[in-house]
């Protein structure tokens, strides 16, 4: 049975006090989470904090983004061993908007792949098509292909979690129906079982308008075995209520 994991991807979103906040809030509500992985992502500048504030709770702390590099001369950019140092246990590689505003690509999220679990981190790799890609019934290949350039020669699969984000639902309030999602998390499950024995242990979530109301639903489909939670993850109840669903 693969542990389900809901991760709450802050954005850049949050200051100080409200970051402090919310992570407190759902710190709070930790009995209630069962067997369910919770995982905040708050930005950057708040880890510390946030990693004081879920102290002694099961809450974990992940990072938003980070460079495949370890030091040096790379202004505004924060690097695995530093996440590492502030406490984070998971980071998000490659979400679509590090694609699409950032110039991230396959490449950067293969490198940053390989860093993520040469340091120990735990990688959450994200892929998914565009509006245009899935009109154009080209779901399937652009899916597969951000599969295989970000894996490439790459064997740890048991030490990944992976993201299904179609680019469409994020944020735009539209979410993949869940035989949409579970189409695409089953062909993901193929694509892992070419690669690893160890495919059936490995999470995949969805992510894309996640709300209270979808969660269950969602989370029914076979290979769904968690969220990654944007917008209703600033509301400390919306949140509660979407790992709720997911408790076993
Ligand atoms: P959303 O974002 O829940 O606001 O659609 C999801 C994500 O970008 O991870």
């Amino acid at each position: 049975m693969r542990t389900r994991l809901v991760a709450g991807n802050w954005k850049m979103n949050t200051l100080a006090d409200e970051a402090i906040g919310l992570a407190k809030a759902i710190a709070k509500s930790a009995k209630a989470f069962g067997k369910t992985e919770v995982l905040l992502c708050p930005p950057f500048v708040w880890l510390k904090q946030v990693a004081e504030t879920i102290k002694g709770s099961p809450i974990r702390l992940g990072a938003q983004n980070m460079i495949w590099e370890d030091a040096g001369a790379f202004t505004g950019e924060i690097s695995a061993p530093m996440l590492k140092s502030a406490g984070c246990q998971y980071v998000i590689i490659g979400h679509s908007e590090r694609r699409q505003f950032f110039g991230e690509t396959d490449l950067t999220v293969n490198m940053k792949l390989h860093k993520a679990i040469k340091t120990g981190l735990t990688p959450i790799i994200c892929l998914g098509e565009s509006l245009q890609e899935r009109e154009a019934g080209q779901t399937e290949r652009v899916v597969s292909t951000q599969f295989a350039n970000g894996f490439k020669d790459f064997g740890q699969f048991e030490r990944v979690v992976i993201a299904y984000e179609p680019v469409w639902a994020i944020g735009t309030g539209k979410t993949a129906t869940a035989s949409q999602a579970q189409e695409i998390h089953q062909l993901l499950r193929r694509l892992l079982q070419e690669k690893t024995a160890e495919y059936a242990q490995i999470r995949i979530l969805y992510g894309g308008s996640v709300k209270p109301d979808n969660a269950a639903e969602l989370i029914g489909q076979e290979d769904v075995d968690g969220f990654l939670v944007g917008g209703a993850s600033l509301k400390a109840k919306d949140f509660i209520e979407i790992v709720k669903a997911t408790v076993i």
